[in-house]
C-alpha cells in the first residue's frame, strides 16, 4: 500500500503525531506550509482569518508525482473548526482517487470548543469521505500516550485498505 501522510502545523503538535503515523504506515511524508502565517503580520492575519474563514495561499511539500493508494490528512483545530490551511487543502484535494483519511490535534479541554465539530467540517469538505478519522489531544502528545494512539489508528487503517475489509 502506497500511503501518504500530509499534514499542517502551526506550532509542532500536529507535525509530531504526522511523523510517528508516517512512521507506522510506511508512508510518505508531506507537509502544507503556509508562508503568509510566518512572515510579519502572519500572527494578525491567521487570527483574522480564523473569523472570516478566508483561505489562505497554501504549498504542498511532497514527492513529485508519486501516486498514493492512501493520503492521511491533519492538522490543528482552530476555533472548533479546521485549520484554514488544512481546509484549504482538503478543498484542493487533487489526490487521484486515493481513499482518505482525518485527524486533528487540539486542546480537546474545552466543551465550547468541541474537535468533533472540525472533523465532520473536514468530512464536508472532500467528496470522498474518509475511511476513518482520529482527534488526538495536547495532553496524549505531551505524555507521549499518541504514539499508541496513531499505532492504532495506523492499524485501522491498514484494516480498512486490506482486500478483505
Ligand atoms: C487560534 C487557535 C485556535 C484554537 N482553537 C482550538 C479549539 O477550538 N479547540 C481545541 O480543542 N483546541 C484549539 N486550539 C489548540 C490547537 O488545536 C492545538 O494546540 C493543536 O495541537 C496545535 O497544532 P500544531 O502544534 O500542529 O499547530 C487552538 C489553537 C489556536 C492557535
Amino acid at each position: 500500500m502506497n500511503s501518504l501522510v500530509l499534514y499542517y502545523s502551526n506550532t509542532g503538535n500536529t507535525q509530531k503525531v504526522a511523523q510517528v503515523l508516517a512512521t507506522e504506515l510506511g508512508a510518505d511524508l508531506g507537509e502544507i506550509t503556509c508562508d503568509q502565517y510566518l512572515s510579519f503580520p502572519g500572527r494578525l492575519l491567521m487570527a483574522l482569518d480564523v473569523f472570516t474563514r478566508r483561505r489562505p495561499r497554501i504549498d504542498l511539500v511532497v514527492k513529485p508525482s508519486a501516486q498514493y493508494d492512501l493520503v492521511v490528512i491533519g492538522g490543528p483545530v482552530w476555533a472548533a473548526r479546521p485549520s484554514l490551511p488544512l481546509a484549504a487543502a482538503i478543498e484542493r484535494g487533487g489526490f487521484g482517487g486515493a481513499a482518505l483519511a482525518h485527524f486533528v490535534t487540539c486542546s480537546g479541554t474545552s466543551p465550547k470548543w468541541p474537535p468533533e465539530r472540525a472533523i465532520a467540517e473536514m468530512e464536508s469538505l472532500s467528496d470522498v469521505p474518509p475511511l476513518a478519522t482520529h482527534i488526538f489531544r495536547e495532553a496524549g502528545i505531551a505524555s507521549g500516550a499518541f504514539r499508541q494512539e496513531a499505532a492504532g489508528f495506523a492499524a485501522e487503517l491498514r484494516a480498512a485498505m486490506s482486500p478483505a475489509a
